[in-house]
């Protein structure tokens, strides 16, 4: 399967109230060689039109099969289903409440911090159950990063701060870190601003840069998923801008899932938008379809602004 859909295996009516907003093509996925290793193809793809999925031959990177997330008795998510496809956007967006960071937050594990919580189902990262009782969580989060809504920088100098990942898992080189730096801070359209001052403490940037200091951090770690929860909701409108252009830079690299309230955002920067309501997934699809004719009600009164 190589869009987003809520269930590969059965049909759709098994899923009440799930219905995705466009049919999705089947197509296979059992490629052995996503088992084998992680694609990470440093070659930029074909300049993407921003507004239609443009990888219909890409791989599932995430796939996430009957969730159900708790916080102690406190039941968040309720069954969600849906795929991620490489090297695209997908945009998490519902009212306040409805489980959009909970369910950023299962994508790496971030909710196992969080006393209490428990979460039921699979979710898969390139064919690999990410709940397996193995699996690294300390890898797990260096191969799927995030970004939060507050930026937050660590109090030590810009260098030092997209320097803490690489150096966290073993890196001591400084010529290495060095040209981690400089890649990480040229991805994330910062370098030309501090490539001056990299031992100035990352405290000293404006709001808008931290977040693309944070945003670079990330990148040294080298992910292939990148998870944003409100990256720019804190952001006057020319970072919000700068943002949203980075994100369209790095989707043709990274698997990039991002909350936002901002449906305009939405629009902007994803291919694919998933409306959650109350825990649950209501629709899911390709983010021009979902915004100009979903299939729930549910979507279309929060999209038209009738309540949220
Ligand atoms: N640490 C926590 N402990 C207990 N309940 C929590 C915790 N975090 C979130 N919740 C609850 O889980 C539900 C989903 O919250 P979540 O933060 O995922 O929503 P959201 O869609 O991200 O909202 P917002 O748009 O306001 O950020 C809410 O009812 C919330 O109160
Ligand atoms: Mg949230």
């Amino acid at each position: 399967m190589n869009q987003p859909s809520q269930n590969s295996t059965k049909p759709e009516s098994d899923s009440p109230g799930l219905k995705q907003s466009a049919p999705l093509e089947e197509t296979a996925n059992n490629d052995e060689s996503t088992n084998a290793s992680p694609k990470r193809s440093l070659v930029s793809g074909s300049n993407f039109d921003r507004s239609k999925p443009d990888n219909k031959n890409a791989s599932t990177m995430i796939d996430v099969r009957d969730v159900n997330f708790y916080y102690g008795d406190v039941q968040a998510l309720f069954n969600v289903n849906l795929t991620v496809p490489e090297k695209s956007v997908m945009a998490l967006i519902g009212p306040s409440g409805c489980g959009k960071s909970t369910f950023l937050r299962t994508l790496n594990r971030m909710n196992d911090i969080i006393d209490g919580t428990r979460v039921e189902g699979t979710i898969k990262l390139e064919n690999q159950n990410i709940y397996d009782p193995t699996i690294d969580v300390v890898a797990l989060r260096s191969r799927v990063g995030m970004v939060f809504q507050k930026s937050t920088p660590f109090p030590k100098s810009i260098f030092d701060n997209i320097a803490f990942g690489p150096r966290l898992s073993g890196t001591t080189s400084k010529s290495k870190l060095t040209e981690i730096v400089e890649r990480s801070l040229q991805q994330a359209a910062l370098w030309d601003e501090v490539k001056d001052r990299l031992s100035d403490s990352a405290m000293a940037l404006s709001g808008g840069q931290q977040q693309r200091l944070c945003i670079a951090r990330t990148l040294a770690t080298n992910p292939e998923v990148i998870l944003m929860d409100e990256p720019a909701s804190a952001l006057d409108p020319a970072s919000t801008a700068r943002i949203e252009d980075l994100i369209f830079e790095l989707r043709k690299q990274y698997t990039i899932v991002i909350v936002t309230h901002n449906m305009q955002q939405a629009a902007r920067v994803s291919q694919y938008t998933a409306f959650f309501y109350q825990g649950r997934l209501i629709e899911v699809g390709p983010t021009k379809e979902l915004f100009t004719n979903p299939t729930e009600k549910q979507t279309e009164d929060y999209i038209t602004g009738r309540f949220g």
